[in-house]
């Protein structure tokens, strides 16, 4: 592809964000490991380097050979990237005298300074580093100050090399996509033809040649990833895609039969498949949540594995993952980090399934599949859906799971959803659906005790399910709905609405 740029990750957190912002100028661009970057860099025409946990002074500091990049290509350094750019070119990093964590603000902005036009000189800009740029490489020249840090951002004079301390990706830098506009647009001269109608054509053609002839399954969900996924390949390789569509005995109310029949008027090959009962006996009395979701990705794979044998020639597995599946269950660098949840579509296929995964979604964010979707032609309703996980009720019912326990949920999560669409709020919140508790109160119905269960209701907004606040729901409409699950779903005598954002908490409470 013409007009991409590179980013090189050092494991920093934001390196993703880059990414985004730089999309969001409508230009492409691809994250590498810093360990292991593209042999042929001819195609990228601009080059940014990310931040970093690491120190240019601890031990065996990130150090790739950028003898190809730097003063050949524009070269844009953020935070351990201008620190790496100092460090290794006759400059000084050393240890900060004071925290340099969150808001700042510059304090001296380089007059007529292409890389900082229309940045006003005390704009708010994003910290986070603990070491500070103290003597600038050779042929540099400051190009912006804050009042802590002096060398924020420079210049390397007769190369189009910048370097920044501070983080532009992020939203609290209120100048900072102007800034990697300037560096991209004005400085690198990369064109601003990365669109969704752009995305689906390379991919479209990227998928052909990565295919060619071969035979693809693809597991569809019903939700919004696996169904674009499936559309672009059945616009690459028509009839050689071969979508399932399982049953796991997690999903929603009716939501297997409504599911098969909105994929016919698709157009695409689907096949049906109820493993309800697999999945249920896999769980039994299983009630820790990561065990569950393994266990439910196990089942996963069996099911595809046995599928796949009926298939002729399948030689590979389609996933609808996207990019925060991969970023928060392993590093952009491919090692080890925090993993938060293990979201079961992740990593891979054991050895002996011989199937090949293809991801075409694995580096764009939910917004952006929408955007997508709606650039080939899905329809709104199907674009608008709600996000439903994977491993689906089961990380709902927290605890073990039984056949009984999923009816209730499903009622209850029924009559939640319908009662936001019946009040025009479905579309105003990005995710919702109903948890049930492994916890039993008392009640009082017609005179009687009860001693039933609880139920919360949880309804957020987000953009990307990276971070997501509580919905200020109506009263009247969580008045309604909660008379409506207690006096109709047996079992349940009480309703709670989840009032967490995240973080600290995540969406789903398992
Ligand atoms: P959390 O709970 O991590 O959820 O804040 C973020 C988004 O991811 C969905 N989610 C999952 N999706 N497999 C999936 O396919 C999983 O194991 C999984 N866990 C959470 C969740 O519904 C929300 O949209």
């Amino acid at each position: 592809m013409q007009n991409n740029v590179l980013i090189l990750d050092f494991g920093s957190q934001y390196t993703q964000l880059i990414a985004r912002r730089v999309r969001e100028l409508n230009i492409y661009s691809e994250i590498k490991p810093y360990n292991n970057p593209p042999k042929d860099l001819s195609s990228y025409k601009a080059v940014i380097l990310s931040g970093s946990p690491h120190s240019v002074r601890g031990e065996n500091p990130p150090h790739p050979d950028l003898s190809e990049i730097k003063g050949k290509k524009p070269l844009l350094g953020v935070c351990y990237g201008a620190q790496y750019l100092a460090h290794f070119n006759g400059g000084e990093v050393g240890q900060s005298n004071t925290r340099e964590y969150g808001r700042a603000n510059l304090s001296m902005v380089k007059e007529g300074e292409p890389f900082l036009e229309g940045v006003s000189s005390d704009s708010q800009v994003w910290m986070s580093h603990s070491d500070t740029i103290k003597k600038l490489p050779e042929g540099a020249i400051r190009i912006a100050s804050t009042h802590d840090v002096e060398n924020a951002g420079y210049k390397i004079e007769g190369e189009d090399t910048y370097a920044i301390q501070f983080h532009p990706e992020v939203y609290h830098s209120t100048d900072g996509k102007k800034i990697l506009e300037n560096f991209l647009v004005k400085i690198a001269g990369v064109a601003q033809t990365w669109t969704p109608d752009a995305f689906v054509e390379t991919t479209v053609a990227a998928l052909k040649s990565k295919i060619g002839d071969d035979r693809v399954i693809l597991g569809l969900s019903g939700g919004v990833d696996s169904t674009v996924a499936a559309t672009l390949l059945h616009k690459a390789i028509g009839e050689n895609l071969h979508c399932i569509f399982v049953n796991n005995g997690l999903l929603r109310k009716n939501e297997y039969t409504d599911v098969l029949k909105q994929y016919e008027g698709l157009g695409l090959n689907v096949k049906g498949v109820d493993a309800s009962a697999r999945f249920l006996d896999a769980l039994e009395g299983e009630s820790d949540p990561e065990a569950k979701r393994k266990a439910i990705g196990r089942v996963f794979v069996e099911v595809f594995d046995d599928e796949s044998k009926l298939v002729e020639n399948a030689t590979w597995l389609a996933q609808g993952t996207i990019y925060p599946d991969v970023i928060e269950s392993v590093s952009a660098t491919g090692g080890p980090s925090a993993t938060i949840k293990s979201h079961h579509n992740v990593g891979g296929l054991p050895d002996y399934m011989k199937l090949k995964v293809v991801e075409p979604l694995r580096m764009i964010f939910k917004d952006e599949v929408r955007r997508v979707g709606a650039s080939i032609g899905l329809s709104a309703e199907l674009l608008g859906r709600h996000p439903f996980p994977g491993p689906g009720l089961a990380i709902r019912i927290l605890g073990d799971i039984t056949p009984e326990k999923v009816r209730i949920l499903q009622e209850v999560d029924h009559i939640f959803i319908n009662g936001l669409r019946e009040w025009g709020l479905y579309d105003s919140v990005w995710q919702a659906g109903a948890m049930l508790l492994p916890v039993n109160s008392v009640g009082v119905m017609g005179d009687e005790r009860t001693y039933e269960k609880c139920v919360a209701l949880r309804a957020v907004e987000s953009t990307d399910g990276m971070t997501a606040d509580w919905v200020h729901l109506p009263y009247e409409f969580m008045q309604k709905v909660s008379n409506d699950i207690i006096n109709k779903v047996k079992g349940v005598n009480r309703v709670v609405y989840d009032i967490s954002s995240k973080p600290p908490a995540t969406i789903e409470w398992e």
